[in-house]
Protein backbone atom coordinates (compact mmCIF):
# COMPACT_ATOMS: atom_id res chain seq x y z
CA UNK A 1 0.00 0.00 0.00
CA UNK A 2 1.42 3.47 -0.72
CA UNK A 3 1.71 5.48 2.24
CA UNK A 4 1.06 8.87 2.58
CA UNK A 5 3.69 11.38 2.78
CA UNK A 6 3.96 14.37 4.45
CA UNK A 7 5.62 17.57 4.18
CA UNK A 8 6.67 20.95 6.32
CA UNK A 9 4.71 24.09 4.64
CA UNK A 10 4.61 26.81 6.99
CA UNK A 11 7.28 27.56 9.69
CA UNK A 12 6.56 30.44 12.03
CA UNK A 13 8.69 31.56 15.34
CA UNK A 14 8.24 34.42 18.49
CA UNK A 15 10.75 35.52 20.98
CA UNK A 16 9.21 36.98 24.08
CA UNK A 17 10.66 40.77 23.57
CA UNK A 18 13.07 40.57 27.05
CA UNK A 19 16.13 39.65 26.45
CA UNK A 20 18.83 38.83 29.30
CA UNK A 21 22.18 39.32 28.65
CA UNK A 22 24.84 37.36 30.28
CA UNK A 23 26.15 40.70 32.37
CA UNK A 24 22.43 40.98 33.95
CA UNK A 25 22.80 37.70 35.25
CA UNK A 26 26.28 37.86 36.53
CA UNK A 27 24.98 40.98 38.76
CA UNK A 28 22.71 38.60 40.61
CA UNK A 29 24.38 35.02 40.41
CA UNK A 30 28.07 34.30 41.10
CA UNK A 31 28.93 33.55 37.44
CA UNK A 32 31.00 35.24 34.84
CA UNK A 33 30.53 35.89 31.04
CA UNK A 34 33.90 34.46 30.54
CA UNK A 35 32.16 31.13 32.23
CA UNK A 36 28.90 30.92 30.26
CA UNK A 37 30.39 31.71 26.75
CA UNK A 38 33.29 29.17 26.97
CA UNK A 39 30.90 26.65 28.71
CA UNK A 40 28.31 26.72 26.72
CA UNK A 41 28.46 29.60 23.95
CA UNK A 42 25.39 31.18 25.36
CA UNK A 43 25.21 35.57 25.39
CA UNK A 44 22.16 35.87 25.81
CA UNK A 45 18.19 34.01 26.12
CA UNK A 46 15.07 36.00 26.03
CA UNK A 47 12.54 35.25 29.48
CA UNK A 48 8.96 35.92 29.27
CA UNK A 49 8.27 38.91 31.50
CA UNK A 50 5.13 38.00 34.79
CA UNK A 51 1.84 37.07 33.08
CA UNK A 52 3.72 35.56 29.68
CA UNK A 53 2.56 31.60 29.58
CA UNK A 54 3.38 29.18 27.65
CA UNK A 55 0.21 29.47 25.75
CA UNK A 56 0.89 32.67 24.40
CA UNK A 57 3.98 32.25 23.27
CA UNK A 58 2.26 29.46 21.31
CA UNK A 59 -0.58 30.87 20.19
CA UNK A 60 1.89 33.78 18.63
CA UNK A 61 3.95 31.24 16.81
CA UNK A 62 1.01 29.50 15.64
CA UNK A 63 -0.07 32.37 14.01
CA UNK A 64 3.11 32.50 12.61
CA UNK A 65 3.27 29.23 10.87
CA UNK A 66 -0.44 29.19 9.72
CA UNK A 67 0.72 32.78 7.75
CA UNK A 68 3.89 31.08 6.51
CA UNK A 69 2.20 28.35 5.20
CA UNK A 70 -0.43 30.71 3.28
CA UNK A 71 -3.38 29.80 5.45
CA UNK A 72 -5.67 31.79 7.43
CA UNK A 73 -6.35 31.04 11.26
CA UNK A 74 -9.68 29.46 11.23
CA UNK A 75 -11.91 25.81 11.44
CA UNK A 76 -10.38 24.91 7.92
CA UNK A 77 -6.71 25.55 8.62
CA UNK A 78 -5.95 22.72 10.16
CA UNK A 79 -7.53 19.49 11.71
CA UNK A 80 -4.91 18.46 14.32
CA UNK A 81 -2.74 20.65 17.54
CA UNK A 82 -0.02 19.02 18.91
CA UNK A 83 1.84 21.36 20.94
CA UNK A 84 5.21 20.15 22.69
CA UNK A 85 6.13 21.79 26.16
CA UNK A 86 7.87 21.23 29.66
CA UNK A 87 6.26 24.44 31.10
CA UNK A 88 2.78 24.17 30.18
CA UNK A 89 0.25 26.63 31.34
CA UNK A 90 -1.57 24.45 34.26
CA UNK A 91 -1.28 20.49 35.13
CA UNK A 92 -4.59 20.33 34.76
CA UNK A 93 -5.85 20.69 31.20
CA UNK A 94 -3.26 20.50 28.84
CA UNK A 95 -2.75 23.77 26.97
CA UNK A 96 -3.02 22.61 23.05
CA UNK A 97 -7.08 23.17 23.54
CA UNK A 98 -6.65 26.89 24.48
CA UNK A 99 -3.84 27.56 21.98
CA UNK A 100 -6.67 25.21 19.09
CA UNK A 101 -9.49 27.60 20.21
CA UNK A 102 -7.66 31.10 20.61
CA UNK A 103 -6.24 30.63 17.15
CA UNK A 104 -10.02 30.08 15.92
CA UNK A 105 -9.37 26.50 14.61
CA UNK A 106 -12.02 24.77 15.61
CA UNK A 107 -13.05 21.82 17.08
CA UNK A 108 -9.64 19.98 16.16
CA UNK A 109 -8.07 17.59 18.12
CA UNK A 110 -5.57 18.91 20.52
CA UNK A 111 -3.00 17.51 23.11
CA UNK A 112 0.42 18.20 24.77
CA UNK A 113 3.59 15.93 24.38
CA UNK A 114 6.11 15.81 27.36
CA UNK A 115 9.25 14.87 26.22
CA UNK A 116 11.41 17.75 27.68
CA UNK A 117 13.99 18.80 25.28
CA UNK A 118 13.27 16.13 22.93
CA UNK A 119 9.42 17.40 22.55
CA UNK A 120 9.12 18.98 19.13
CA UNK A 121 10.60 16.10 17.59
CA UNK A 122 7.89 13.69 19.50
CA UNK A 123 5.49 15.97 18.56
CA UNK A 124 6.39 15.90 15.13
CA UNK A 125 6.14 12.19 14.95
CA UNK A 126 2.77 11.91 16.79
CA UNK A 127 1.70 14.69 13.75
CA UNK A 128 3.27 12.83 10.90
CA UNK A 129 1.67 9.74 12.13
CA UNK A 130 -1.94 10.89 12.43
CA UNK A 131 -1.70 12.24 8.49
CA UNK A 132 -0.12 8.87 6.97
CA UNK A 133 -2.44 7.00 8.84
CA UNK A 134 -5.21 9.50 7.26
CA UNK A 135 -6.31 10.93 10.77
CA UNK A 136 -5.34 14.25 9.77
CA UNK A 137 -4.26 16.20 6.59
CA UNK A 138 -2.79 19.00 7.85
CA UNK A 139 -1.19 19.38 11.51
CA UNK A 140 0.04 22.73 13.23
CA UNK A 141 3.08 21.28 15.65
CA UNK A 142 3.97 23.77 18.04
CA UNK A 143 6.88 23.75 20.46
CA UNK A 144 6.98 26.39 22.53
CA UNK A 145 8.43 27.10 26.77
CA UNK A 146 8.58 29.24 29.50
CA UNK A 147 11.74 27.89 31.33
CA UNK A 148 12.10 30.81 33.62
CA UNK A 149 8.65 29.93 35.38
CA UNK A 150 10.62 26.65 36.66
CA UNK A 151 14.08 27.90 37.23
CA UNK A 152 15.64 28.25 41.05
CA UNK A 153 16.77 31.94 40.92
CA UNK A 154 19.82 30.95 43.05
CA UNK A 155 20.91 27.92 40.90
CA UNK A 156 23.44 29.38 38.46
CA UNK A 157 24.16 26.51 36.10
CA UNK A 158 20.09 26.51 35.10
CA UNK A 159 19.88 30.45 35.21
CA UNK A 160 22.85 30.72 32.60
CA UNK A 161 21.24 28.24 30.40
CA UNK A 162 17.74 28.28 29.40
CA UNK A 163 15.63 30.21 27.64
CA UNK A 164 12.10 31.39 26.97
CA UNK A 165 10.15 31.18 23.23
CA UNK A 166 7.94 29.25 20.71
CA UNK A 167 8.31 27.86 17.50
CA UNK A 168 5.96 26.17 15.01
CA UNK A 169 5.57 24.40 11.88
CA UNK A 170 2.56 23.40 9.41
CA UNK A 171 2.45 19.23 8.35
CA UNK A 172 0.70 18.49 5.38
CA UNK A 173 0.01 15.58 3.48
CA UNK A 174 1.70 15.73 0.49
CA UNK A 175 0.26 15.14 -3.54
CA UNK A 176 3.90 12.97 -4.12
CA UNK A 177 6.63 11.47 -2.90
CA UNK A 178 9.32 13.68 -4.19
CA UNK A 179 8.52 17.38 -3.70
CA UNK A 180 10.72 19.39 -1.74
CA UNK A 181 9.54 19.28 2.41
CA UNK A 182 9.00 15.59 2.89
CA UNK A 183 9.69 14.31 6.36
CA UNK A 184 12.12 10.82 5.14
CA UNK A 185 13.16 9.56 8.08
CA UNK A 186 12.89 9.12 12.01
CA UNK A 187 14.14 7.60 15.29
CA UNK A 188 12.53 8.02 18.63
CA UNK A 189 13.89 6.36 22.05
CA UNK A 190 13.57 6.44 25.66
CA UNK A 191 15.40 5.31 28.60
CA UNK A 192 13.40 5.78 31.81
CA UNK A 193 16.40 4.41 34.14
CA UNK A 194 17.85 8.05 33.77
CA UNK A 195 14.46 9.81 35.12
CA UNK A 196 16.33 11.68 38.18
CA UNK A 197 19.08 13.17 36.16
CA UNK A 198 16.69 15.73 34.44
CA UNK A 199 13.39 16.46 36.98
CA UNK A 200 11.36 18.80 38.70
CA UNK A 201 10.54 16.78 41.85
CA UNK A 202 7.47 18.06 43.06
CA UNK A 203 3.88 18.87 41.55
CA UNK A 204 3.09 15.61 39.95
CA UNK A 205 1.59 12.42 41.82
CA UNK A 206 5.15 11.08 43.21
CA UNK A 207 5.49 13.91 45.35
CA UNK A 208 2.12 15.16 46.34
CA UNK A 209 1.64 19.12 47.86
CA UNK A 210 -0.93 18.17 51.07
CA UNK A 211 -0.67 21.00 52.75
CA UNK A 212 2.76 21.08 55.12
CA UNK A 213 5.03 19.14 52.79
CA UNK A 214 8.07 21.21 52.70
CA UNK A 215 7.88 20.71 48.68
CA UNK A 216 9.22 24.57 47.63
CA UNK A 217 12.58 23.69 46.53
CA UNK A 218 11.76 21.01 44.61
CA UNK A 219 9.49 22.49 42.48
CA UNK A 220 12.09 23.90 40.51
CA UNK A 221 13.61 22.05 37.13
CA UNK A 222 17.25 20.05 38.16
CA UNK A 223 19.68 18.76 35.95
CA UNK A 224 22.81 16.95 36.93
CA UNK A 225 24.54 18.55 34.00
CA UNK A 226 28.09 16.45 33.05
CA UNK A 227 26.11 12.88 33.00
CA UNK A 228 23.75 14.85 30.58
CA UNK A 229 26.38 16.28 28.76
CA UNK A 230 27.90 13.07 27.57
CA UNK A 231 24.34 11.04 27.47
CA UNK A 232 23.30 14.14 25.10
CA UNK A 233 26.15 13.57 23.14
CA UNK A 234 25.95 9.47 22.42
CA UNK A 235 22.06 9.57 21.73
CA UNK A 236 22.14 12.33 19.30
CA UNK A 237 24.63 10.45 17.33
CA UNK A 238 23.26 7.37 17.67
CA UNK A 239 19.90 8.70 16.75
CA UNK A 240 21.38 10.38 13.76
CA UNK A 241 23.29 7.70 12.45
CA UNK A 242 19.86 5.55 12.67
CA UNK A 243 18.49 7.58 10.20
CA UNK A 244 21.36 8.60 8.01
CA UNK A 245 21.25 4.83 7.99
CA UNK A 246 17.66 4.09 7.10
CA UNK A 247 18.22 6.31 4.43
CA UNK A 248 21.42 5.82 2.85
CA UNK A 249 22.66 8.92 3.68
CA UNK A 250 26.34 9.73 3.41
CA UNK A 251 27.32 12.20 6.70
CA UNK A 252 28.34 14.42 3.67
CA UNK A 253 25.02 14.36 1.96
CA UNK A 254 23.81 16.44 5.22
CA UNK A 255 23.86 19.96 4.04
CA UNK A 256 22.53 21.18 8.01
CA UNK A 257 22.63 19.71 11.39
CA UNK A 258 19.90 21.21 13.30
CA UNK A 259 20.83 19.91 16.40
CA UNK A 260 18.64 20.80 20.32
CA UNK A 261 20.72 23.66 21.15
CA UNK A 262 22.11 22.84 24.43
CA UNK A 263 25.63 23.41 24.34
CA UNK A 264 27.74 24.87 21.50
CA UNK A 265 30.18 21.97 22.74
CA UNK A 266 27.32 19.42 22.71
CA UNK A 267 26.29 20.38 19.11
CA UNK A 268 30.16 20.35 17.95
CA UNK A 269 31.05 17.04 19.40
CA UNK A 270 27.74 15.63 17.62
CA UNK A 271 29.02 16.42 14.40
CA UNK A 272 32.16 15.46 14.79
CA UNK A 273 30.97 12.06 15.82
CA UNK A 274 28.84 12.17 12.75
CA UNK A 275 31.13 13.45 10.06
CA UNK A 276 29.91 16.69 9.45
CA UNK A 277 31.99 19.37 9.54
CA UNK A 278 30.73 21.98 12.35
CA UNK A 279 30.42 24.78 10.28
CA UNK A 280 27.44 22.82 8.98
CA UNK A 281 25.66 22.83 12.26
CA UNK A 282 23.17 25.41 12.59
CA UNK A 283 23.41 27.47 15.81
CA UNK A 284 21.59 29.80 17.07
CA UNK A 285 21.59 28.90 21.22
CA UNK A 286 24.16 32.23 21.27
CA UNK A 287 21.27 34.56 21.10
CA UNK A 288 18.03 32.12 22.82
CA UNK A 289 20.16 30.03 24.68
CA UNK A 290 18.49 26.45 25.66
CA UNK A 291 14.40 26.71 25.06
CA UNK A 292 14.11 22.74 25.59
CA UNK A 293 10.95 22.03 23.31
CA UNK A 294 11.18 25.38 20.91
CA UNK A 295 14.76 24.90 20.38
CA UNK A 296 15.43 23.27 16.91
CA UNK A 297 11.94 25.47 15.62
CA UNK A 298 13.57 28.11 16.87
CA UNK A 299 16.71 27.30 14.97
CA UNK A 300 15.18 26.50 11.98
CA UNK A 301 13.54 29.82 11.56
CA UNK A 302 16.75 31.40 12.47
CA UNK A 303 18.39 29.64 9.39
CA UNK A 304 15.68 30.01 6.79
CA UNK A 305 15.78 33.30 7.80
CA UNK A 306 19.50 33.78 6.84
CA UNK A 307 19.76 32.08 4.19
CA UNK A 308 21.11 29.45 5.23
CA UNK A 309 18.24 26.43 4.87
CA UNK A 310 17.34 27.10 1.62
CA UNK A 311 14.77 25.10 -0.76
CA UNK A 312 15.93 21.13 -1.42
CA UNK A 313 18.36 21.21 1.27
CA UNK A 314 19.07 17.99 2.95
CA UNK A 315 18.30 18.47 7.15
CA UNK A 316 18.79 16.61 9.88
CA UNK A 317 17.28 17.52 12.89
CA UNK A 318 18.09 15.57 16.23
CA UNK A 319 17.22 16.43 20.00
CA UNK A 320 17.76 15.10 23.59
CA UNK A 321 16.01 15.64 26.73
CA UNK A 322 14.99 14.67 30.08
CA UNK A 323 13.15 11.26 30.45
CA UNK A 324 15.61 10.68 28.86
CA UNK A 325 14.01 10.78 25.28
CA UNK A 326 15.61 11.26 22.28
CA UNK A 327 15.27 11.08 18.77
CA UNK A 328 16.37 12.45 15.04
CA UNK A 329 14.27 13.38 11.90
CA UNK A 330 15.89 13.78 8.77
CA UNK A 331 13.79 16.16 5.66
CA UNK A 332 14.63 18.21 2.50
CA UNK A 333 13.77 21.86 3.03
CA UNK A 334 10.20 22.98 1.57
CA UNK A 335 10.34 26.39 -0.80
CA UNK A 336 8.27 28.36 2.40
CA UNK A 337 9.54 31.81 4.05
CA UNK A 338 9.55 31.90 7.61
CA UNK A 339 7.47 34.45 9.66
O1 LIG B 1 18.40 20.39 27.40
C1 LIG B 1 18.53 19.07 27.85
C2 LIG B 1 19.88 18.67 27.73
N1 LIG B 1 20.74 19.51 28.55
C3 LIG B 1 22.00 19.54 28.27
O2 LIG B 1 22.39 18.92 27.32
C4 LIG B 1 22.95 20.25 29.21
C5 LIG B 1 24.17 19.40 29.33
N2 LIG B 1 25.17 19.90 30.25
C6 LIG B 1 25.90 21.00 30.00
O3 LIG B 1 25.70 21.71 29.04
C7 LIG B 1 27.05 21.28 30.93
O4 LIG B 1 27.29 20.18 31.74
C8 LIG B 1 26.82 22.53 31.82
C9 LIG B 1 26.86 23.79 30.96
C10 LIG B 1 25.48 22.42 32.53
C11 LIG B 1 27.92 22.65 32.86
O5 LIG B 1 29.19 22.69 32.21
P1 LIG B 1 30.38 21.74 32.70
O6 LIG B 1 31.54 22.10 31.89
O7 LIG B 1 29.87 20.32 32.65
O8 LIG B 1 30.60 22.23 34.17
P2 LIG B 1 30.51 21.41 35.54
O9 LIG B 1 29.09 21.07 35.85
O10 LIG B 1 31.52 20.29 35.53
O11 LIG B 1 31.01 22.48 36.55
C12 LIG B 1 32.36 22.98 36.53
C13 LIG B 1 32.49 24.05 37.58
C14 LIG B 1 31.91 23.64 38.92
O12 LIG B 1 32.75 24.20 39.93
P3 LIG B 1 33.86 23.29 40.66
O13 LIG B 1 33.10 22.15 41.30
O14 LIG B 1 34.78 22.83 39.57
O15 LIG B 1 34.48 24.23 41.63
C15 LIG B 1 30.58 24.31 38.96
O16 LIG B 1 30.14 24.60 40.27
O17 LIG B 1 31.73 25.19 37.16
C16 LIG B 1 30.87 25.59 38.23
N3 LIG B 1 29.70 26.24 37.66
C17 LIG B 1 29.70 27.54 37.36
N4 LIG B 1 30.63 28.50 37.46
C18 LIG B 1 30.33 29.74 37.05
C19 LIG B 1 28.50 25.70 37.34
N5 LIG B 1 27.71 26.66 36.82
C20 LIG B 1 28.43 27.80 36.82
C21 LIG B 1 28.16 29.12 36.41
N6 LIG B 1 29.13 30.05 36.54
N7 LIG B 1 26.98 29.49 35.86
Amino acid sequence: MHKQAVALVGLGSYLPPQRITNEALCERLDTTDEWITSRTGIRSRHWAGPGVATGDLAVEAGHRALKSAGLAAGPDAVDLVVLATTTPDHPCPATAPDVASRLGLGPVPAYDIAAVCSGFLYALAAASAHITAGLARRALVIGAETYSTILDPADRTTNVIFGDGAGAVVLSAAPGDDEDGLLLGMDLGSDGAGRDLITIPAGGSRQRATPGTAVDDDRYFTMHGKQVFTQAVNRMTESSQTVLDQLGWEADQVDWLVGHQANVRILNAVARGLGIPPERAVINLDRVGNTSAASIPLALADAASNGSLVSGARVLLTAFGGGLTWGAVALTWPDITAV
